[in-house]
């Protein structure tokens, strides 16, 4: 948990965006931007867990994105594959408990399995909690929710049902949002869960967001009254209790 001296921080979520314009202003292919993405993730998650950040939600990959070119989707998957690899010896040495969090079974059988050992290999870790969504949408993970309340055959539901059912049901909702690359949307990301998410944006490209940067945001985020629906008079006096 992170204290920023006015709230606790315990779940962020990111929306690594930018890495083709990385690439482009650097007359790179847009592929040189992910591999460059990759390695700013790292570097994170390195920070994240050196200030005890209990979970991290980043969105590598939406169901929308299987539109892009075919190249560049193929790319995206050999580098999730090859990151897996190289990467979770070291964070499990850093007690991260990685979890793959989308529909896995788009996912050819190579990286289903190595997925499957990552996840494995790192379950019972309680440092940080590392959800990658890939080949997720909020929708989908609604619709999952769903779908499962109708298999059980329950009908009368309510708010906490479907919460149970969805893919982060384990974890409090995202604190703080960040989304990089200057968009100012949400991109069926944690559609259910955002409902009182701490939203900032910054036109930085992911490739170039650094631990300064990150800073910035908690920074931002300290400064923020979160009211809940209630009046700022109501928290100034819950917060003096
Ligand atoms: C985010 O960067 C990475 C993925 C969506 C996989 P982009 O690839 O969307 O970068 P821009 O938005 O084109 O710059
Ligand atoms: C959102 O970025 C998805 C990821 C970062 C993985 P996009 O670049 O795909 O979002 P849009 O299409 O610009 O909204
Ligand atoms: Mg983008």
């Amino acid at each position: 948990m992170v204290n920023t001296s006015i709230h606790y921080l315990q779940h962020v979520a990111i929306i690594m965006d930018g890495n083709g314009r990385w690439a482009k202003k650097r007359n790179l292919p847009r592929v040189a931007g992910h591999t460059a993405g990759i390695k700013t993730l790292r570097k994170l998650i390195e920070y994240a867990v050196q200030l005890k950040l209990n979970a991290l939600t980043v969105f590598a990959f939406s169901t929308e994105n299987w539109q892009r070119p075919k190249q560049e989707v193929s790319k995206l998957m050999e580098l999730f594959m090859s990151a897996l690899q190289t990467e979770v010896d070291d964070l499990h040495a850093n007690n991260v408990c990685l979890r793959i969090v989308g529909d896995k079974q788009s996912f050819n059988s190579s990286l289903q399995n190595a997925i499957g050992e990552a996840e494995a290999l790192t379950i019972n870790n309680d440092g940080l909690q590392l959800n990658i969504a890939m080949n997720y949408s909020g929708r989908w993970d609604i619709l999952q929710a769903c779908r499962a309340l109708v298999k059980e055959g329950q009908q009368d539901i309510d708010e906490a049902d479907i919460a149970a059912r969805l893919c982060f049901s384990k974890y409090s909702d995202p604190d703080l949002f960040i989304r990089t690359g200057g968009e100012q949307r949400i991109s069926n990301y944690l559609l259910w869960q955002l409902a009182y998410t701490e939203l900032y944006f910054t036109n930085t490209l992911w490739p170039d967001f650094d631990s300064e940067q990150f800073n910035h945001a908690l920074n931002w985020f300290s400064s923020r009254e979160r009211r809940f629906g209630k009046t700022s008079e109501q928290i100034i006096e819950l917060s003096g209790d």
